[in-house]
């Protein structure tokens, strides 16, 4: 097997990733470098670390590099993490956890975890059946993900094989026509809300991605960039050319969007206001996993100014870092009323294509609930201040 044909390859039956593992191992020179734990069953991977190292075992090294790569040095990326685990907790002893539930609501629906699959793209570096397995793998759980516009499936499959809403995350265009053209076809397709990306005019300096760059199997394309005349940003070393995407252009898009329109990588609490005057129906407190500009702070540290800045009027969600249960209490009770994982996913449809989305998500909820009773908040709505240690 070679790299044109192990994308075509069905996953192997037992053992984990063999579909990507024996490509990588026949493609790639050098060993990869995590060593997986010994585990021949998803059920054996018990925290999202565990499946990190599976995935990292079976992709190719460019896939790796794309999806774990942050921007330059890498510190916003790492400052993601480790600012949940500086944060401590405080639990409440013989409360009442007997009614224990970890669902909410988000713009009118509900949601059986506050858990999120945020938009991630190219998953076709990452499984031969990409978004679609990570649609299956969502439903299977009873969660909404994003559809990402940098999407290797188009929304139009995905949606033929989901079972559980799906969002749409958009790229701006240059072309406004064909913005505009690509968010009435994602109305049109079933998409229940619309993430416009906010915080990306470029990608940033990706130095690990571009060491290792990775090339598209043959056969895999972009669906919603077709009709493209000019490339979304253009960035080389003689020429740095970002999309230019105004408030005003948001207030564009909310006059013709029918779905929530959320703003995705919202940094700056006086932004947030400024979204809310645009028309926003939601906040998405993201640094687009420390993918673009290094040194911005955690999303963590970010999101109770945010919070204040929101003040209630619409709901707030945060991405970064999230790895552990605790760390979705802690979004929480700073005020987030959801969160979104990125990287996880991935890491689960490497390892095990749908059950491998599927997995992820059980472990995330699985610690939650444990988080949850061990704190004393049997309800998300429990879930507040009174739970961090100060
Ligand atoms: C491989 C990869 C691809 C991504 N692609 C997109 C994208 O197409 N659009 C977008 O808005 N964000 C994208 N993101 C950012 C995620 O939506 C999310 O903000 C981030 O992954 C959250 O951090 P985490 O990976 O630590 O959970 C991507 C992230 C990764 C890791």
């Amino acid at each position: 097997m070679n790299r044109k044909t192990f994308l075509t390859t069905a996953i192997g039956a037992g053992a984990l990733g063999a579909h990507v593992l024996k490509a990588a191992t026949e493609d790639t020179p050098s060993a990869p470098a995590a060593k997986p734990p010994p585990a021949a069953r998803l059920s054996d991977l018990l925290c999202l670390d565990d499946v990190e190292a599976v995935a990292r075992n079976v992709m190719l090294p460019s896939a790796y590099a794309y999806v774990a790569g942050g921007a330059a040095d890498e510190i916003t990326l790492r400052w993601n993490r480790e600012k949940y685990r500086e944060i401590r907790l405080l639990p409440q002893a013989l409360r009442d956890i007997s009614a224990l539930d970890c669902s909410t609501t988000i713009l009118g629906k509900k949601m059986s975890t506050p858990i999120i699959l945020a938009p991630t793209g190219v998953q076709a570096l990452t499984h031969p059946e990409a978004e679609l397995a990570t649609a299956r793998g969502a439903g299977a759980f009873g969660a909404t993900m994003v559809l990402s516009s940098g999407s290797n499936k188009s929304i139009e499959e995905v949606m033929a094989v989901a079972s559980h809403p799906v969002w749409f995350q958009l790229y701006v265009f240059r072309d406004r026509g064909l913005s505009r053209e690509l968010v009435e076809r994602v109305q049109a397709a079933g998409a229940q809300a619309l993430c416009v990306t906010v915080d990306s005019p470029l990608d940033g300096a990706r130095n690990r991605q571009m060491r290792t760059p990775y090339e598209l199997p043959p056969g895999v394309g972009f669906p919603h960039y077709a009709g493209l005349r000019d490339a979304y940003t253009i960035q080389t070393l003689d020429t740095v050319r970002p999309a230019n995407l105004l408030w005003r252009d948001i207030e564009w898009l909310r006059s013709f969007t029918k779905v929530p329109m959320l703003l995705k990588g919202v940094m700056n609490p006086a932004d947030a206001g400024t979204g809310l005057k645009a028309g926003a129906d939601g906040i998405i407190v993201s640094n687009h996993g420390g993918r673009c500009l290094d040194t911005l702070p955690a999303t963590i540290e970010v999101l109770p100014r945010v919070v204040e800045a929101v003040a209630g009027r619409v709901p707030v969600i945060v991405d970064g870092g999230i790895r552990r249960g605790t760390d979705i209490v802690k979004a929480l009770a700073l005020g987030a009323s959801a969160v979104q994982i990125g990287r996880p996913y991935v890491y689960g449809l490497a390892s095990g294509g749908a059950d491998g989305v599927t997995h992820v998500l059980k472990i995330l909820r699985q610690e939650l609930l444990m988080a949850m009773s061990l704190l004393g908040c049997p309800t998300i709505a429990s879930i507040d201040r009174t739970v961090l240690w100060k």
